[in-house]
Protein backbone atom coordinates (compact mmCIF):
# COMPACT_ATOMS: atom_id res chain seq x y z
CA UNK A 1 0.00 0.00 0.00
CA UNK A 2 1.28 4.01 -0.33
CA UNK A 3 0.46 6.82 0.78
CA UNK A 4 -1.91 8.79 -1.71
CA UNK A 5 0.75 11.22 -2.21
CA UNK A 6 3.23 9.02 -3.43
CA UNK A 7 0.14 7.76 -5.67
CA UNK A 8 -0.08 11.30 -7.15
CA UNK A 9 3.45 11.34 -7.61
CA UNK A 10 3.97 8.50 -9.48
CA UNK A 11 1.24 9.14 -11.61
CA UNK A 12 0.78 12.96 -12.51
CA UNK A 13 1.53 14.29 -15.94
CA UNK A 14 1.62 17.81 -15.83
CA UNK A 15 4.28 20.03 -16.60
CA UNK A 16 6.02 20.69 -12.89
CA UNK A 17 5.06 17.57 -11.20
CA UNK A 18 7.60 14.99 -10.57
CA UNK A 19 6.31 12.65 -12.98
CA UNK A 20 5.24 15.15 -16.05
CA UNK A 21 8.83 16.25 -15.51
CA UNK A 22 10.15 12.88 -15.56
CA UNK A 23 7.99 11.72 -18.73
CA UNK A 24 9.12 14.99 -20.54
CA UNK A 25 12.97 14.04 -20.58
CA UNK A 26 11.87 10.96 -22.51
CA UNK A 27 10.65 11.35 -26.24
CA UNK A 28 6.92 9.87 -26.44
CA UNK A 29 5.09 8.82 -29.61
CA UNK A 30 2.86 11.83 -30.50
CA UNK A 31 0.78 10.15 -33.22
CA UNK A 32 1.22 7.16 -36.38
CA UNK A 33 2.23 8.63 -39.46
CA UNK A 34 -0.85 7.50 -40.82
CA UNK A 35 -2.73 10.12 -38.71
CA UNK A 36 -1.02 12.42 -41.72
CA UNK A 37 -1.64 10.95 -44.98
CA UNK A 38 -4.94 12.78 -45.79
CA UNK A 39 -5.28 15.73 -48.10
CA UNK A 40 -4.57 18.13 -44.97
CA UNK A 41 -2.10 16.78 -42.94
CA UNK A 42 -3.23 18.51 -39.07
CA UNK A 43 -4.33 16.58 -36.32
CA UNK A 44 -3.96 17.75 -32.67
CA UNK A 45 -2.15 16.18 -30.19
CA UNK A 46 -3.22 15.70 -26.90
CA UNK A 47 -0.10 14.58 -24.55
CA UNK A 48 1.01 15.00 -21.21
CA UNK A 49 -1.76 17.04 -20.45
CA UNK A 50 -0.65 19.25 -23.14
CA UNK A 51 -2.84 20.36 -26.40
CA UNK A 52 -0.61 20.69 -29.27
CA UNK A 53 -1.41 21.09 -32.70
CA UNK A 54 1.03 18.70 -34.94
CA UNK A 55 1.24 19.32 -38.96
CA UNK A 56 3.26 18.52 -42.19
CA UNK A 57 3.95 21.82 -43.88
CA UNK A 58 4.78 22.58 -47.43
CA UNK A 59 8.52 21.24 -47.26
CA UNK A 60 7.33 18.07 -45.94
CA UNK A 61 8.86 18.97 -42.51
CA UNK A 62 7.23 18.55 -39.08
CA UNK A 63 5.88 20.73 -36.46
CA UNK A 64 4.36 20.30 -33.27
CA UNK A 65 3.58 23.68 -31.21
CA UNK A 66 0.32 24.99 -28.89
CA UNK A 67 -2.71 24.34 -30.14
CA UNK A 68 -4.40 27.54 -28.82
CA UNK A 69 -3.49 30.31 -30.34
CA UNK A 70 -2.24 32.87 -28.14
CA UNK A 71 -4.01 36.16 -28.98
CA UNK A 72 -7.17 34.85 -27.68
CA UNK A 73 -7.12 30.92 -27.81
CA UNK A 74 -8.55 29.61 -31.28
CA UNK A 75 -7.49 26.50 -32.31
CA UNK A 76 -4.86 26.45 -34.63
CA UNK A 77 -5.58 22.83 -35.84
CA UNK A 78 -8.14 24.50 -38.05
CA UNK A 79 -5.32 27.28 -39.31
CA UNK A 80 -4.12 28.08 -42.82
CA UNK A 81 -1.05 26.78 -43.53
CA UNK A 82 0.93 28.87 -45.06
CA UNK A 83 4.84 29.11 -46.35
CA UNK A 84 5.97 26.79 -43.62
CA UNK A 85 3.97 28.07 -40.87
CA UNK A 86 0.15 28.31 -39.99
CA UNK A 87 -2.18 31.34 -39.73
CA UNK A 88 -4.84 31.52 -37.35
CA UNK A 89 -7.78 31.82 -38.59
CA UNK A 90 -9.54 34.52 -36.57
CA UNK A 91 -7.42 37.35 -36.75
CA UNK A 92 -4.84 36.25 -38.62
CA UNK A 93 -1.96 35.65 -36.67
CA UNK A 94 0.72 33.91 -38.39
CA UNK A 95 3.30 31.53 -36.82
CA UNK A 96 6.49 30.16 -38.25
CA UNK A 97 7.53 26.63 -37.84
CA UNK A 98 9.73 27.53 -34.69
CA UNK A 99 6.15 29.23 -32.98
CA UNK A 100 7.25 32.83 -33.78
CA UNK A 101 4.30 35.04 -34.37
CA UNK A 102 5.59 37.50 -37.54
CA UNK A 103 2.63 38.65 -38.26
CA UNK A 104 -0.57 40.30 -36.86
CA UNK A 105 -2.26 41.60 -40.14
CA UNK A 106 -5.16 43.47 -37.45
CA UNK A 107 -2.37 45.66 -35.31
CA UNK A 108 -1.55 49.02 -36.91
CA UNK A 109 1.29 49.19 -39.29
CA UNK A 110 4.66 49.46 -37.98
CA UNK A 111 3.45 47.37 -34.45
CA UNK A 112 6.25 44.85 -33.28
CA UNK A 113 4.45 43.84 -31.00
CA UNK A 114 4.23 40.18 -32.65
CA UNK A 115 8.17 39.93 -32.13
CA UNK A 116 7.25 39.28 -27.95
CA UNK A 117 4.67 36.42 -29.32
CA UNK A 118 6.05 32.72 -29.88
CA UNK A 119 4.27 29.65 -28.65
CA UNK A 120 6.01 26.57 -27.39
CA UNK A 121 7.59 24.32 -30.19
CA UNK A 122 8.84 20.83 -29.65
CA UNK A 123 10.97 18.50 -31.66
CA UNK A 124 10.15 15.92 -33.42
CA UNK A 125 11.57 12.74 -35.39
CA UNK A 126 9.79 10.23 -37.73
CA UNK A 127 10.86 6.51 -37.26
CA UNK A 128 8.74 3.67 -39.20
CA UNK A 129 5.43 5.07 -39.02
CA UNK A 130 5.34 6.81 -35.15
CA UNK A 131 6.10 10.12 -34.73
CA UNK A 132 7.48 10.55 -31.42
CA UNK A 133 8.11 14.64 -29.89
CA UNK A 134 10.21 15.92 -26.93
CA UNK A 135 8.72 17.79 -24.81
CA UNK A 136 11.73 18.57 -22.11
CA UNK A 137 14.03 20.82 -21.77
CA UNK A 138 17.48 21.01 -23.05
CA UNK A 139 18.97 18.38 -25.34
CA UNK A 140 16.93 15.38 -26.03
CA UNK A 141 18.56 12.15 -25.23
CA UNK A 142 19.47 9.87 -28.30
CA UNK A 143 17.18 6.78 -30.00
CA UNK A 144 18.22 3.30 -28.40
CA UNK A 145 19.63 1.08 -31.58
CA UNK A 146 16.68 -0.87 -31.11
CA UNK A 147 14.90 -3.36 -33.32
CA UNK A 148 11.82 -1.63 -33.67
CA UNK A 149 14.04 1.52 -34.64
CA UNK A 150 16.78 -0.27 -37.09
CA UNK A 151 14.58 -2.82 -38.74
CA UNK A 152 13.21 -1.57 -42.53
CA UNK A 153 10.22 0.06 -42.84
CA UNK A 154 8.55 -2.98 -44.34
CA UNK A 155 9.16 -4.75 -41.19
CA UNK A 156 7.36 -2.32 -38.80
CA UNK A 157 3.69 -2.18 -38.27
CA UNK A 158 2.52 0.62 -35.94
CA UNK A 159 -1.07 1.75 -34.40
CA UNK A 160 -2.11 2.72 -31.49
CA UNK A 161 -5.15 2.57 -28.71
CA UNK A 162 -6.85 5.33 -26.50
CA UNK A 163 -7.58 4.08 -23.16
CA UNK A 164 -9.56 6.03 -20.19
CA UNK A 165 -7.05 5.49 -17.43
CA UNK A 166 -3.88 6.53 -16.20
CA UNK A 167 -0.61 5.74 -18.04
CA UNK A 168 1.03 4.08 -14.97
CA UNK A 169 -1.34 1.05 -14.43
CA UNK A 170 -1.45 0.68 -18.16
CA UNK A 171 2.17 -0.09 -18.61
CA UNK A 172 1.97 -1.94 -15.23
CA UNK A 173 -0.28 -4.81 -16.74
CA UNK A 174 2.80 -5.47 -19.22
CA UNK A 175 5.10 -6.43 -16.46
CA UNK A 176 2.97 -8.42 -14.50
CA UNK A 177 4.04 -11.59 -16.43
CA UNK A 178 1.69 -13.39 -14.07
CA UNK A 179 -1.66 -12.00 -15.24
CA UNK A 180 -1.51 -13.87 -19.10
CA UNK A 181 -2.39 -16.97 -17.24
CA UNK A 182 -6.02 -16.11 -15.85
CA UNK A 183 -6.80 -12.56 -17.85
CA UNK A 184 -5.94 -13.75 -21.40
CA UNK A 185 -7.19 -17.63 -20.56
CA UNK A 186 -8.73 -19.15 -23.57
CA UNK A 187 -10.29 -22.43 -22.39
CA UNK A 188 -9.62 -23.93 -26.11
CA UNK A 189 -6.77 -23.64 -28.00
CA UNK A 190 -7.16 -22.56 -31.61
CA UNK A 191 -5.38 -23.28 -34.83
CA UNK A 192 -2.56 -22.00 -34.35
CA UNK A 193 -2.51 -21.31 -38.55
CA UNK A 194 -4.98 -18.66 -37.41
CA UNK A 195 -2.55 -16.47 -35.61
CA UNK A 196 -0.90 -13.71 -37.62
CA UNK A 197 -1.20 -10.42 -36.18
CA UNK A 198 -2.23 -11.69 -32.54
CA UNK A 199 -0.59 -12.51 -29.29
CA UNK A 200 -0.72 -15.78 -27.32
CA UNK A 201 -1.80 -17.64 -30.07
CA UNK A 202 1.24 -19.83 -31.75
CA UNK A 203 2.60 -22.78 -30.75
CA UNK A 204 5.27 -21.88 -27.88
CA UNK A 205 8.86 -21.97 -29.34
CA UNK A 206 9.32 -24.79 -31.74
CA UNK A 207 6.93 -27.26 -30.04
CA UNK A 208 3.40 -28.48 -30.96
CA UNK A 209 1.99 -26.71 -27.98
CA UNK A 210 -0.02 -23.60 -28.30
CA UNK A 211 0.88 -21.10 -26.28
CA UNK A 212 -2.95 -21.03 -25.13
CA UNK A 213 -1.99 -24.04 -23.45
CA UNK A 214 1.40 -23.19 -21.98
CA UNK A 215 -0.56 -20.15 -20.15
CA UNK A 216 -3.64 -21.72 -19.17
CA UNK A 217 -2.26 -25.50 -17.23
CA UNK A 218 1.08 -23.01 -16.09
CA UNK A 219 -0.47 -20.48 -14.16
CA UNK A 220 2.51 -20.05 -11.19
CA UNK A 221 5.68 -18.60 -13.12
CA UNK A 222 8.42 -18.16 -11.28
CA UNK A 223 9.47 -14.41 -11.99
CA UNK A 224 13.03 -12.97 -12.20
CA UNK A 225 13.68 -9.52 -12.50
CA UNK A 226 17.00 -7.97 -13.92
CA UNK A 227 18.22 -4.11 -14.14
CA UNK A 228 19.68 -3.39 -17.68
CA UNK A 229 20.32 -0.30 -19.46
CA UNK A 230 17.15 0.24 -20.68
CA UNK A 231 15.13 -0.10 -17.91
CA UNK A 232 14.55 -3.78 -16.92
CA UNK A 233 14.50 -7.75 -18.28
CA UNK A 234 12.07 -9.67 -16.80
CA UNK A 235 11.94 -13.89 -17.18
CA UNK A 236 8.67 -16.30 -16.60
CA UNK A 237 9.78 -19.27 -16.20
CA UNK A 238 6.89 -21.89 -16.28
CA UNK A 239 8.21 -25.47 -15.28
CA UNK A 240 5.93 -27.52 -18.04
CA UNK A 241 6.47 -30.97 -15.99
CA UNK A 242 8.28 -32.94 -18.52
CA UNK A 243 11.86 -32.12 -17.78
CA UNK A 244 11.49 -28.60 -19.95
CA UNK A 245 10.52 -25.13 -18.75
CA UNK A 246 9.27 -22.41 -20.92
CA UNK A 247 11.35 -19.20 -20.74
CA UNK A 248 9.08 -16.27 -21.42
CA UNK A 249 11.26 -12.93 -21.89
CA UNK A 250 9.93 -9.60 -21.68
CA UNK A 251 11.31 -5.79 -20.50
CA UNK A 252 10.36 -2.62 -19.54
CA UNK A 253 11.71 0.00 -21.25
CA UNK A 254 12.07 2.99 -19.01
CA UNK A 255 9.98 5.04 -18.37
CA UNK A 256 6.96 3.91 -20.22
CA UNK A 257 7.47 1.61 -22.36
CA UNK A 258 7.51 -2.36 -22.94
CA UNK A 259 9.07 -5.01 -25.26
CA UNK A 260 7.77 -8.36 -25.38
CA UNK A 261 7.16 -11.09 -28.25
CA UNK A 262 3.62 -11.20 -29.55
CA UNK A 263 4.39 -14.81 -31.93
CA UNK A 264 7.26 -16.45 -33.06
CA UNK A 265 8.26 -14.11 -35.58
CA UNK A 266 7.01 -10.89 -34.29
CA UNK A 267 7.85 -8.62 -31.66
CA UNK A 268 5.97 -5.64 -29.95
CA UNK A 269 7.26 -2.54 -28.36
CA UNK A 270 4.96 -0.46 -27.11
CA UNK A 271 4.41 2.54 -25.20
CA UNK A 272 1.94 4.47 -22.81
CA UNK A 273 1.96 7.35 -23.24
CA UNK A 274 -0.32 10.16 -21.24
CA UNK A 275 -2.83 11.65 -22.62
CA UNK A 276 -3.56 13.57 -19.47
CA UNK A 277 -3.94 12.15 -15.64
CA UNK A 278 -6.69 10.28 -16.95
CA UNK A 279 -6.38 9.07 -20.09
CA UNK A 280 -3.69 7.84 -22.15
CA UNK A 281 -2.11 5.78 -25.40
CA UNK A 282 -0.83 2.16 -26.10
CA UNK A 283 1.31 2.87 -29.10
CA UNK A 284 2.64 0.14 -30.89
CA UNK A 285 5.89 -0.97 -33.26
CA UNK A 286 5.21 -4.51 -34.49
CA UNK A 287 8.83 -5.43 -35.19
CA UNK A 288 8.70 -8.97 -38.03
CA UNK A 289 12.25 -10.91 -38.22
CA UNK A 290 10.82 -13.12 -40.85
CA UNK A 291 8.59 -11.42 -43.97
CA UNK A 292 7.79 -7.91 -44.35
CA UNK A 293 4.71 -7.32 -42.21
CA UNK A 294 1.60 -7.64 -43.36
CA UNK A 295 0.35 -4.23 -42.66
CA UNK A 296 -2.94 -4.21 -44.08
CA UNK A 297 -3.91 -7.33 -42.45
CA UNK A 298 -2.84 -5.95 -39.20
CA UNK A 299 -4.41 -3.01 -39.45
CA UNK A 300 -8.10 -4.11 -40.92
CA UNK A 301 -7.41 -6.91 -37.31
CA UNK A 302 -7.30 -3.70 -35.59
CA UNK A 303 -10.15 -1.31 -37.22
CA UNK A 304 -12.29 -3.54 -36.52
CA UNK A 305 -12.16 -3.02 -32.66
CA UNK A 306 -11.14 0.82 -33.15
CA UNK A 307 -12.91 3.72 -34.25
CA UNK A 308 -11.17 7.07 -36.33
CA UNK A 309 -9.77 9.52 -35.58
CA UNK A 310 -9.43 8.65 -32.12
CA UNK A 311 -8.19 5.23 -32.02
CA UNK A 312 -10.49 4.77 -29.47
CA UNK A 313 -11.55 1.26 -28.50
CA UNK A 314 -15.40 -0.20 -29.63
CA UNK A 315 -15.65 -2.71 -26.57
CA UNK A 316 -15.43 -0.19 -23.82
CA UNK A 317 -17.09 0.81 -20.61
CA UNK A 318 -19.95 2.12 -21.51
CA UNK A 319 -21.02 -1.16 -23.38
CA UNK A 320 -19.35 -3.68 -20.84
CA UNK A 321 -16.04 -4.35 -23.10
CA UNK A 322 -19.13 -6.82 -25.20
CA UNK A 323 -19.35 -9.26 -21.90
CA UNK A 324 -21.15 -12.32 -22.92
CA UNK A 325 -21.68 -14.85 -20.22
CA UNK A 326 -21.64 -17.50 -22.41
CA UNK A 327 -18.16 -17.12 -23.60
CA UNK A 328 -16.89 -16.54 -20.43
CA UNK A 329 -18.09 -20.23 -19.60
CA UNK A 330 -16.79 -21.97 -22.67
CA UNK A 331 -14.09 -20.22 -24.50
CA UNK A 332 -12.57 -16.92 -22.96
CA UNK A 333 -11.81 -16.53 -18.97
CA UNK A 334 -13.39 -12.48 -19.24
CA UNK A 335 -15.97 -13.42 -21.93
CA UNK A 336 -15.16 -9.87 -23.45
CA UNK A 337 -13.78 -11.35 -27.12
CA UNK A 338 -10.75 -13.11 -28.23
CA UNK A 339 -8.39 -9.77 -28.62
CA UNK A 340 -6.50 -10.21 -25.37
CA UNK A 341 -5.93 -5.94 -25.94
CA UNK A 342 -9.84 -5.76 -24.86
CA UNK A 343 -8.98 -8.03 -21.54
CA UNK A 344 -6.05 -5.64 -20.45
CA UNK A 345 -7.67 -2.75 -21.04
CA UNK A 346 -11.21 -3.70 -18.78
CA UNK A 347 -7.95 -4.67 -16.33
CA UNK A 348 -6.43 -1.16 -16.58
CA UNK A 349 -9.80 0.57 -16.83
CA UNK A 350 -11.90 -1.17 -14.31
CA UNK A 351 -9.46 0.39 -11.75
CA UNK A 352 -11.18 3.72 -12.24
CA UNK A 353 -9.35 6.83 -14.03
CA UNK A 354 -5.89 6.56 -11.73
CA UNK A 355 -5.75 3.11 -9.49
CA UNK A 356 -6.04 4.04 -5.81
CA UNK A 357 -2.70 2.33 -4.59
CA UNK A 358 -3.46 3.27 -1.05
CA UNK A 359 -5.31 0.23 -1.37
CA UNK A 360 -3.48 -2.29 -3.19
CA UNK A 361 -2.15 -5.68 -1.91
CA UNK A 362 1.21 -6.30 -4.04
CA UNK A 363 2.23 -10.26 -4.26
CA UNK A 364 4.92 -11.87 -5.23
CA UNK A 365 4.27 -12.14 -9.06
CA UNK A 366 4.18 -8.10 -8.82
CA UNK A 367 8.10 -8.23 -8.09
CA UNK A 368 8.44 -6.03 -11.39
CA UNK A 369 6.17 -3.37 -11.02
CA UNK A 370 7.77 -2.87 -6.96
CA UNK A 371 10.92 -2.37 -8.58
CA UNK A 372 9.64 0.11 -11.86
CA UNK A 373 7.93 2.13 -9.32
CA UNK A 374 11.24 2.50 -7.20
CA UNK A 375 13.06 3.25 -10.44
CA UNK A 376 10.71 6.06 -11.35
CA UNK A 377 10.58 7.74 -7.63
CA UNK A 378 14.72 7.72 -7.99
CA UNK A 379 14.67 9.05 -11.40
CA UNK A 380 12.04 11.91 -10.45
CA UNK A 381 14.62 12.93 -7.40
CA UNK A 382 17.28 13.09 -9.94
CA UNK A 383 15.69 15.56 -11.87
CA UNK A 384 13.73 16.93 -9.12
CA UNK A 385 17.39 18.09 -7.59
CA UNK A 386 18.85 18.81 -10.96
CA UNK A 387 20.88 16.37 -10.35
CA UNK A 388 22.72 14.15 -13.73
CA UNK A 389 20.38 12.97 -16.33
CA UNK A 390 23.10 10.59 -17.65
CA UNK A 391 22.47 8.56 -14.32
CA UNK A 392 18.88 7.73 -16.10
CA UNK A 393 18.60 5.16 -18.12
CA UNK A 394 18.01 5.90 -22.07
CA UNK A 395 19.62 9.04 -20.95
CA UNK A 396 22.01 8.34 -23.73
CA UNK A 397 24.43 10.85 -26.38
CA UNK A 398 24.73 9.43 -30.18
CA UNK A 399 27.99 6.61 -29.64
CA UNK A 400 26.24 5.64 -26.70
CA UNK A 401 23.04 4.63 -27.75
CA UNK A 402 23.78 2.30 -30.68
CA UNK A 403 25.64 0.30 -27.71
CA UNK A 404 21.61 0.11 -26.78
CA UNK A 405 19.85 -2.93 -28.52
CA UNK A 406 17.38 -5.55 -28.88
CA UNK A 407 15.93 -5.64 -26.55
CA UNK A 408 16.10 -9.28 -26.89
CA UNK A 409 12.38 -10.42 -26.28
CA UNK A 410 11.81 -13.89 -26.82
CA UNK A 411 9.47 -17.15 -25.74
CA UNK A 412 11.41 -20.15 -25.17
CA UNK A 413 12.14 -23.64 -24.17
CA UNK A 414 14.91 -25.16 -22.64
CA UNK A 415 15.71 -27.90 -19.69
CA UNK A 416 14.23 -27.12 -16.14
CA UNK A 417 17.63 -27.40 -14.53
CA UNK A 418 19.59 -25.36 -17.43
CA UNK A 419 17.81 -23.34 -19.08
CA UNK A 420 19.52 -20.47 -19.02
CA UNK A 421 21.04 -19.66 -22.13
CA UNK A 422 17.84 -21.07 -24.07
CA UNK A 423 16.46 -17.73 -24.86
CA UNK A 424 19.92 -16.11 -26.17
CA UNK A 425 19.92 -19.05 -28.31
CA UNK A 426 16.68 -18.65 -29.60
CA UNK A 427 17.04 -15.36 -30.01
CA UNK A 428 19.99 -15.60 -32.20
CA UNK A 429 18.52 -18.17 -34.39
CA UNK A 430 16.05 -15.77 -34.86
CA UNK A 431 18.27 -12.96 -35.79
CA UNK A 432 20.96 -15.01 -38.05
CA UNK A 433 18.08 -16.00 -40.12
CA UNK A 434 16.51 -12.00 -40.47
CA UNK A 435 17.15 -10.48 -43.80
CA UNK A 436 17.42 -7.24 -42.06
CA UNK A 437 19.61 -7.88 -38.85
CA UNK A 438 23.49 -8.53 -38.74
CA UNK A 439 25.15 -10.12 -35.91
CA UNK A 440 23.88 -8.90 -32.64
CA UNK A 441 26.18 -8.40 -29.58
CA UNK A 442 24.15 -8.34 -26.37
S1 LIG B 1 -7.33 34.12 -31.75
FE1 LIG B 1 -5.83 33.66 -33.15
S2 LIG B 1 -5.50 35.48 -34.21
FE2 LIG B 1 -7.00 36.00 -32.77
FE1 LIG C 1 -2.10 -8.56 -20.93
Amino acid sequence: MMSQEKNDELTRVGKGTPGGELLRQYWMPAALSEELKGERPVVPVNLLGEKLALYRNEEDKLVLMDRHCPHRGADLCFGRKENGGIRCPFHGWKFDETGQCVEQPGEPEGSRMFEKIKVNSYPVKEVNGLIFAYLGSGEPPAFPDFDCFRAPATHVFAFKGLWECNWLQALEVGIDPAHASFLHRFLQDEDPKDSYGKQFRDTAADTDMPMTKVLREFDQPEIIVEDTDYGMRLIALRDLKNGSSHVRLTNQVFPCAITIPMSNEMNITQWHVPVDDENCYWVSMFTSYTDPVDKEKMREQRLKEHTLPDYAPIRNKRNNYGYNREEQETVTWTGMGLDINVHDQWACESMGAIQDRTNEHLGTTDKAIMQHRRKLRKAMKVIAEGGDRSELPLQVSDNEAKTIQGPIAVDAIGPTDDWQSCWKERDDARRKACSWDAEISN
